[in-house]
């Protein structure tokens, strides 16, 4: 665990910072803005070296130190890797190499699937994040509460990134039905692994009706507030600081906007 309760109290309004492969973190935008009305976000999708579940650790491991070198010249207070695929491979590494930068990432919601009582769970995430020591250590800590089925999702990412957005969701559909009518049954709930996946919210109840459906927004932004409160890092005045500009690198300013509308269309 990361101490930075000494901290440069003048951090206090500076950004935090916002970090995916590409469209998925912006899904967690709305929920984090809800939620700390005040702050400042500034957003990085790296599309150009996506999709990060077919890439190898090294790799991610090497691109979020340079993601995490460009947010640090910005002077950002904060770090959330709002990627399930870049926690799971580099998170560790990144807090062990910036021990002054609070850093978060996002979690396969599964404990709160299993809190809520789930009995069978399929988790949708990418190859790096299903076959990766975070989700097995995860699981290991879960057993014995509920059947869990890890459902890895190549391609997925990329037809959100182009389909979707643009409202042709045939293939979309028919991925997701490949994938899941072998595994779902009657009383199932799934966890969405990936930032990504959570943009499928308004489609996934469209097709298998009655589907209960998970994710790690809500959990990741509490945890963010909890921490920045702590350190005495919270922004609390909205009059002074908060901002409806959000500056948005690595991806077309109108692929940024028309997925923050999506997001924020999103129904929980
Ligand atoms: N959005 C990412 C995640 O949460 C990764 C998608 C990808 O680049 O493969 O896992």
């Amino acid at each position: 665990m990361q101490n930075f309760d000494n901290i440069n109290q003048t951090r206090l309004t500076s950004e935090i910072a916002v970090y995916d492969s590409g469209v998925g973190g912006i899904s967690f935008l709305p929920t984090v803005r809800r939620l700390l009305p005040a702050e400042r976000f500034v957003y990085y999708g790296d599309l150009a070296n996506a999709p990060y579940g077919d890439r190898s650790q090294d790799f991610i491991i090497e691109r979020a130190r340079e993601i995490v070198a460009f947010f640090r010249k910005r002077g950002v207070k904060a770090l959330v890797i709002a990627c399930n695929t870049a926690t799971s491979a580099a998170a560790a590494t990144l807090r062990a190499e910036n021990p002054d930068l609070p850093i978060f990432g996002m979690e396969p919601a599964i404990h709160l699937a299993v809190k809520r009582g789930e009995k069978r769970i399929i988790m949708l995430a990418t190859e790096l994040t299903a076959h990766g020591e975070k989700l097995r250590r995860l699981l290991t800590a879960e057993a014995g509460t509920a059947e869990i089925v890890t459902i890895a999702c190549p391609g997925l990412m990329e037809l959100i990134e182009t389909n979707l957005i643009k409202g042709e969701t045939a293939a979309i559909k028919e991925y997701l039905q490949a994938k899941l009518l072998p595994q779902l049954t009657e009383d199932c709930a799934v966890v969405l692994g990936c930032t990504h996946y959570i943009f499928l919210r308004g489609l996934l109840p469209q097709l298998f009706p009655g589907l209960r459906l998970y994710d790690g927004n809500l959990g990741t932004a509490q945890n963010l507030r909890r921490r920045l409160a702590q350190a005495g890092l919270l922004c609390l005045d909205e009059g002074q600081s908060a901002a409806e500009e959000l500056p948005c690198f690595g991806l077309p300013p109108e692929k940024f906007a028309a997925y923050l509308q999506l997001a924020s269309s999103l129904k929980y």
